[in-house]
């Protein structure tokens, strides 16, 4: 069976809380041009998922999942194919027990990284919640804060799935999931959760590293500071 190529994880323009230059179709422009078989758009707190999106999507060979970050008692949780329309009053990390079903994918995005919304510690206690773990784009031979995450996987038996998080386009398609699966989002889903997938990444230099995280807090307290003022 072909292996897919998916990222699970990724952010565009009409996202509201992060400062994006790239709107969704732009995104799954460069999906389809970098050979992308399917894509989650997974923005914060709103889901952006369209039938015209999806068909956009389509016509270019890529299958659009639905997707959504959640933000649970200030942790970032990446939920796919999710069964809720997004609580406005937001979450808190015990509601994961009743977002999960069997149609949908629970991930922890980059779960030990300290500049961004991770679970951390929190992460072990909510594993039974949690399908797969992120290794996510942002590492290098010196500096790769995946490994914990990596190792948690391992000893709970959690699938691995490589995510760009992509605020940049720069990073998208620098990591990635391999996924044994028809294309189909049910199909994916399944053969995630059993396991049936594989991360592929490159590492990034420490400069791009340096850019995306500078320009990422930069624009970020920008925007902060524009709409406390409108
Ligand atoms: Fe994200």
């Amino acid at each position: 069976m072909k292996k897919l190529k998916i990222d699970f994880h990724t952010h565009t323009r009409e996202d509201r809380k992060d400062f994006i230059h790239y709107t969704a179709r732009e995104l799954i422009d460069a999906a389809a041009a970098r050979g992308y078989d399917a894509l989650a758009i997974t923005n914060h707190d709103m889901l952006l998922f369209t039938p015209e999106l999806e068909r956009y999507a389509a016509g270019k060979g890529v299958l659009l999942i639905p997707g959504i970050e959640i933000t649970a008692d200030d942790c970032h949780v990446v939920i796919i194919n999710p069964r809720f329309s997004p609580d406005p009053k937001g979450y808190a990390l015990t509601d994961l027990q009743r977002l999960k079903n069997e149609d949908s994918l629970i991930i922890a995005p980059h779960p030990f990284f300290h500049l961004f919304k991770s679970l951390k510690a929190r992460l072990f206690p909510l594993l039974g919640h949690i399908d797969a773990v992120e290794f996510t784009c942002y590492h290098n031979s010196l500096l790769n804060l995946n490994k914990k995450g990596v190792l948690a996987a391992r000893e709970y038996g959690k699938p691995l799935v490589g995510n760009s998080d992509s605020h940049k386009l720069a990073q998208f398609g620098m990591t990635y999931t391999l996924v044994e699966s028809e294309k189909t989002i049910p199909a994916i889903i399944r053969a995630v959760k059993a396991g049936r997938c594989e991360v592929k990444t490159r590492p990034m230099s420490g400069w791009t590293m340096l850019r995306l995280i500078v320009d990422y807090l930069t624009f970020e307290r920008l925007r902060r500071f524009i709409d406390r003022r409108a």
